[in-house]
């Protein structure tokens, strides 16, 4: 006999739905997976959650590169720790991509083809190792101002994973600014290292907020659908705000001129970066795109093996587990015929 489970969307039209949608957002509560939801907004959440995670990802190589060379086993132990947290960041994320349908696999084949970006900072060399102290200090203190507000954002999965993820990239931040401060503290020599990689990753760190906000089109929508609370520029400004105080604290300066505190708006001024240098970064034209990319496929393809053993080991425990059952069930049968 079979029951009728009553089905609650049953004689719901769509528009009765994409209301409950908005609704939903309009109260600040969570969209979750099995909710309705309108397709451009799964669509639009699956590029951005996407994105962010290859950014997790390919962000391990810049400085990656120098685990091998740190100069101490302190600053190993640290850097591996951080590096392996980005690994972690990129699982939780290309997770939250899951409940929305699209799987790790695919997901990483379109970033390999070229069909889905990453954030154009990784695109830079790392030169010195002061450039361990700069991203964590920038690039990671960057990413901190961007995702905070994403622990609020409409799509549960996806603010959930960001609530761990800043609480990670904080413990970065922390570290690159003690490293610099560390190095502040040491020759005129590691003094000027320090100068020389604060002046390069300035720029592209403020790039990092994304276009700005009259050059963004996609911004309106995201904010309408709660998925974005803040424009990039209001991101970019708090940014600079938080930042040149912890420059004079370590004794160094930005590359920028202009950069003043306006008391009227109470903020500081400040240049915008060389938004035609970003446009030609994500088109791939930036100082290391090929070479990430190609390290990302390299280290695709020589996992394959351990992709293929985990699923081969998977379905082996499935099998020996259905027939462990039917074994049971048969000895139990055998039993009750007794
Ligand atoms: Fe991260
Ligand atoms: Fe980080």
């Amino acid at each position: 006999m079979t029951t009728e489970i009553p089905d609650a969307r049953l004689g719901t039209t769509e528009a009765e739905l994409e209301a409950q949608f908005h609704a939903t957002i309009e109260a600040k509560d969570r969209i979750e997976p099995r909710d309705w939801m309108p397709e451009p907004y799964r669509k639009t959440l699956i590029r951005q959650v996407a994105q962010h995670a290859h950014s997790e990802i390919i962000g391990m190589q810049p400085e990656g590169n120098w685990i091998s060379r740190a100069p101490s086993l302190r600053r190993k132990a640290i850097l591996l720790a951080k590096v392996q947290d980005e690994a972690g960041h990129g699982l939780y994320l290309y997770s939250a991509t899951e409940t929305l349908g699209a799987s790790r696999n695919e997901l990483t084949e379109k970033l390999i083809a070229g069909k889905q970006k990453y954030s154009s900072i990784f695109n830079y060399p790392t030169l010195s190792f002061a450039d361990v102290g700069t991203i964590g200090w920038l690039v990671d203190g960057a990413a901190i101002v961007n995702q905070v507000p994403l622990c609020r954002t409409s799509f549960g999965p996806y603010g959930r994973a960001m609530i761990r993820i800043c609480k990670e990239e904080s413990f970065h931040q922390r570290q690159g600014y003690e490293l610099l401060m560390t190095m502040m503290r040491g020759t005129d020599e590691q003094r000027e290292m320090v100068q020389e990689s604060v002046d390069r990753f300035w720029w592209p760190a403020l790039m990092m907020f994304g276009p700005p906000d009259d050059d963004s089109p996609n911004t309106a929508q995201s904010m309408e659908w709660g998925i974005k609370t803040h424009t990039n520029d209001e991101l970019r400004q708090k940014f600079v705000d938080m930042s040149v105080p912890q420059a004079e604290a370590l004794g160094v300066t930005f590359p920028d001129e202009n950069l003043r505190w306006n008391e009227e708006r109470g903020h500081y001024d400040f240049t915008q970066p060389d938004w035609s240098e970003f446009w030609s970064v994500v088109k791939g034209n930036g100082p290391c795109n090929v070479q990430r990319l190609a390290h990302r496929k390299s280290a695709w393809d020589d996992g394959a093996w351990v992709r293929e053993a985990a699923m081969a080991f998977a379905e082996k425990s499935a099998e020996a587990a259905a027939s462990d059952a039917a074994d049971t069930a048969g000895a139990r049968a055998e039993e009750v015929a007794r």
